[in-house]
């Protein structure tokens, strides 16, 4: 276990570039593995997650040459994979896990996918399911809602398959293992979630349809190679956005910041609360919105937050929650029941964690109301191995005063 420990500080000022964007990098990861030949990834996210996308790539027989930007994976076509001699480790990524299950049953061959305790922990049969729909064979605990998870990949028939969440690993699951089955294959959902997975498989030349936003259709098809740039990670620019307005006098520039409009649900709610950010050098690089993002400190109030909003800043709830204990008043965030089944029960711990530094809150089972404080004071807080949770308190720490 390690501890960091973070003092007040009077300003922030400076320009930054943050790492790449975790989702990019692990949907580019293995669709470039997927593709007719080598592909480049430059940009790429190096945090562990997606290291265990690239170690799953090459447990399934694909070359990749890691440099300190680029990547490069030498695609071996949709049906190039070979069977792992042992069972792939997903650590602590959902992304991997999900998405990996989807290509895993388009394979004919066995494969395992196991993970650490926090993410054997986390649901699954809403990927089992639809899969099975699609004749994969897939076992596991609970009768597959739980790994480890064994997968004998077959060929799969095409589904139109109704989602009763939004989630994009959902998505990304099915329109993957949409690319191996013979026909249409459909996905809805009840709300748009963020669409990387869309658009990357046509910037990779997949046939790919939107009906709709919330309804995608996919046919079996091949991908060619690419050489792909990856967006900064918004959901890592999101911790020094906030940073940036709640420390006094400061001014920060962050450069290179995907801005897909799926994303930036934080945006509208912080601008909402009157936060000061503006957007600059908009442009498009491998089928996403780049940006540089300006931030100036400025007093918060507080909000009923759009849950339209709020999805689109699903990971973005645990520094929401630090923005909304500092701002004036009362801010309500909803309809968030998925928080509870993410690395952590998300809306529990921060509401320890907001209780720890003097904030008061009422936990909901969809969420949380947070009274906001402009003072509030140090403490020892847990983040029960959640990164996310990890960094919000972190930036916490650069506005409390004293210890308790
Ligand atoms: C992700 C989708 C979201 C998000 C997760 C990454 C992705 O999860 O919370 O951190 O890369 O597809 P859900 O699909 O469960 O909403």
């Amino acid at each position: 276990m390690s501890n960091l420990t973070l003092n007040a500080v009077e300003s922030l000022t400076g320009e930054i570039a943050v790492p790449g964007d975790k989702s990019v990098t692990h949907r580019a990861v293995i669709f470039s593995a997927m593709a007719d030949g080598p592909c480049t990834i430059t940009g790429y996210c190096g945090g562990e997650d997606c290291f265990r996308t690239i170690h799953a790539m090459r447990a399934l027989g694909i070359q990749i040459q890691i440099a300190e930007t680029v990547l490069r994976v030498e695609g071996r076509g949709l049906r190039g994979f070979s069977e792992p001699d042992q069972v792939i480790d997903c650590g602590n990524s959902g992304t991997t896990m999900r998405l990996l299950i989807g290509l895993l049953s388009g394979q004919e061959f066995f494969s395992i996918l196991t993970g650490d305790h926090s993410l054997r922990g986390r649901p699954m049969g809403r990927i089992t399911n639809p899969l099975r729909a699609m004749s994969a064979e897939i076992a596991g605990r609970r009768g597959g809602e739980l790994a480890p998870l064994s997968i004998s990949g077959r060929r799969l028939k095409a589904t139109s398959y109704n989602s009763p969440i939004a989630s994009a690993q959902v998505k990304s699951a099915v329109l993957i293992a949409g690319l191996f089955a013979e026909g249409e294959t459909t996905f809805h959902e009840p709300a748009q979630s963020r669409d990387h997975t869309e658009r990357l498989l046509r910037h990779f030349g997949a046939k790919l349809h939107c009906e709709s936003e919330t309804n995608t259709s996919v046919y079996s098809s091949r991908l060619h190679p690419r050489e792909l740039v990856v967006p900064g990670d918004f959901s890592s620019a999101a911790f020094f956005i906030v940073a940036g307005l709640l420390v006094s006098n400061s001014r920060i520039i962050l450069r290179n910041v995907g801005v897909n409009n799926t994303r930036i649900g934080l945006l509208n709610i912080l601008r909402q609360m009157g936060g000061w950010i503006e957007t600059s050098n908009l442009r498009d690089e491998s089928g996403e919105s780049i940006g540089d993002l300006h931030v100036h400190s400025s007093p918060l109030e507080g909000v009923d937050v759009d849950p339209t909003d709020m999805l689109r800043a699903i990971d973005e709830f645990p520094i929401l929650c630090i923005a909304a204990a500092f701002a004036n008043g009362r801010t309500q965030i909803r309809g968030m029941q998925e928080l509870r089944v993410k690395e952590s029960d998300r809306i529990a711990t921060m509401a320890e964690a907001l209780r720890g530094i003097g904030s008061t809150v009422e936990e909901l089972p969809d969420g949380l109301v947070i009274h906001g404080h402009p003072t509030l004071h140090g403490t020892t807080c847990k983040s029960y191995g959640d990164h996310r949770v990890a960094m919000a308190l972190a930036i916490a720490g650069l506005r409390t005063k004293g210890m308790m």
